[in-house]
């Protein structure tokens, strides 16, 4: 077992002389920390002015220590700026570190272009998204790998809640959420930052949002989501590489070669993918990039095994009757397990997506139609998401007919209507 080793301020000092440049990773490795958070007490020295921060980097300034803070006391002033705060953030978790600025990073860049970084992460928090209804504890263990080191990817089928995923922690952890949507147009500009010209002004650096989630990560906790991270092209994708390792940095050529690293313990870089021949447009990822996250998790559609709980989200999203609801998800389960049949011509199952835009369509058609559920199924089911195959209302509706007696859905859609 290694021995915890707990440092005084003026011992942290001295360890970031010996040591200019470590990154504040690089020194919580090296000092085996496990009784406290190194958060606090380099915030403090950085307060003090005894050190300064340059592009993630740890640096001395020169200032030499009179009186540096032991952690007690660093710690109790930490609860003294939490407590004064309380009020306007209560929402937010006990374990939450103290926002340490970094420099901000406004002027002239190597290559002389305007460079504005004082940024409002505020702008970037999760606001309007539905309640993420759990599987397992898949969203406890997220809030547990953050500022880890550990990178996740969560695979799973189309509409299966990966996208929520990803921002309900983010949400639930009160970190601002970086979004980079994959496909095919995405180029490495989008990621890293391009000059942008202004007449009469000058030329401007804009960052990037892999950019500027990592400078956010040198003030604050926050989450960077990579969706659908297979279908961006492979030059895209290698941008990732330094990014996802013990670097966690990124080079801009295009400013001059500067490199931005962020702060790993306040950062987690969740990936999500479609995985299959089945996903038109997707590639395997490269087993490099692959073995960067070191966790997959793996979501099934919810109703498979918790059909109570999708049909919840049914209600809750459509107002649509409970017991239509599990009707709705014993029909997608039929057609979800004859995907897995390769004798099938369904290739695919039904997401949670679709079946919240049938519990919709049979709302909004409940008064003018004579038959709104079945209606809604033909809508979104046979003719929306399943349109592709040859003979769609003998392959999907017949499962569903099956499963839904004539009548008595009748009067249930009759109640639905209420
Ligand atoms: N576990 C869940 N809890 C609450 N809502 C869910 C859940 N799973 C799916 N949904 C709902 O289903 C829809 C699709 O979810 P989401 O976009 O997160 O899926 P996805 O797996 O990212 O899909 P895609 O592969 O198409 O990107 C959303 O409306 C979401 O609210
Ligand atoms: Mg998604």
């Amino acid at each position: 077992m290694n021995e915890t080793k707990i440092l005084t301020g003026t011992e942290l000092l001295e360890k970031i002389k010996d040591n200019p440049g470590l990154t504040q990773r690089q020194l919580c490795q090296a000092s085996r920390m496990t009784q406290i958070s190194l958060i606090p007490l380099v915030s403090e020295l950085e307060r003090e002015g005894y050190i300064r921060r340059e592009s993630g980097r740890i640096l001395p300034t020169g200032k030499e220590p009179t009186e540096v803070a032991e952690p007690a006391a660093v710690e109790k002033k930490a609860s003294k700026v939490k407590d004064a705060s309380k009020t306007k953030e209560e929402a937010k978790p006990v374990d939450e570190p103290p926002i340490a600025r970094a420099p901000p990073s406004s002027g002239k860049s190597r290559v002389g272009y305007i460079t504005n970084r004082d940024y409002d992460w505020t702008d970037f928090m999760v606001d309007g998204i539905p309640d993420y209804i759990s599987q397992k504890d898949e969203l406890e263990q997220l809030v547990k790998f953050h500022g880890q080191g550990i990178n996740v990817i969560v695979t799973g089928h189309r509409g299966c809640g990966k996208t929520l995923l990803a921002q309900s922690l983010a949400k639930r952890v009160n970190a601002p959420l970086f979004t980079l949507r994959g496909h095919f147009g995405v180029d490495p500009v989008d990621l890293l930052g391009r000059p942008a010209f202004v007449p009469d002004t000058g030329t401007f650096w804009v960052d990037g949002i892999i950019t500027k989630a990592l400078i956010c990560s040198l003030e604050r906790k926050c989450v960077m989501l990579i969706d659908e991270i297979n279908r961006m092209r492979v030059e895209v994708q290698s941008v990732f590489m330094s990014l996802l390792d013990d670097r966690c940095e990124v080079g801009l050529d295009a400013n001059g070669g500067e490199t931005i690293r962020g702060n790993p313990d306040n950062l987690i870089f969740i990936a999500t993918v479609n995985e299959g021949a089945e996903y038109k447009g997707t590639e395997a990822l490269d087993e490099a990039l692959n073995s960067r996250f070191s966790v997959a998790l793996e979501l099934d559609y919810l109703g498979m095994e918790f059909p109570d709980k999708e049909a919840e989200i049914i209600v809750s999203r459509t107002g649509i009757n409970i017991s239509l609801a599990k009707l709705m998800v014993e029909a997608a389960n039929h057609l979800r397990k004859m995907s897995n049949d390769t004798e099938s011509e369904i290739e695919l199952g039904v997401p949670t997506r679709s079946l919240i835009s049938w519990g919709k369509t049979t709302m909004a058609l409940a008064e003018i139609s004579d038959k709104p559920f079945r209606q809604g199924a033909i809508l979104s089911l046979v003719q929306g998401l399943y349109r592709g195959i040859s003979n769609p209302i003998v392959t999907v509706l017949d499962p569903i007919d099956q499963i839904i007696d004539d009548d008595a859905f009748e009067e249930l859609a009759k109640a639905a209507i209420k």
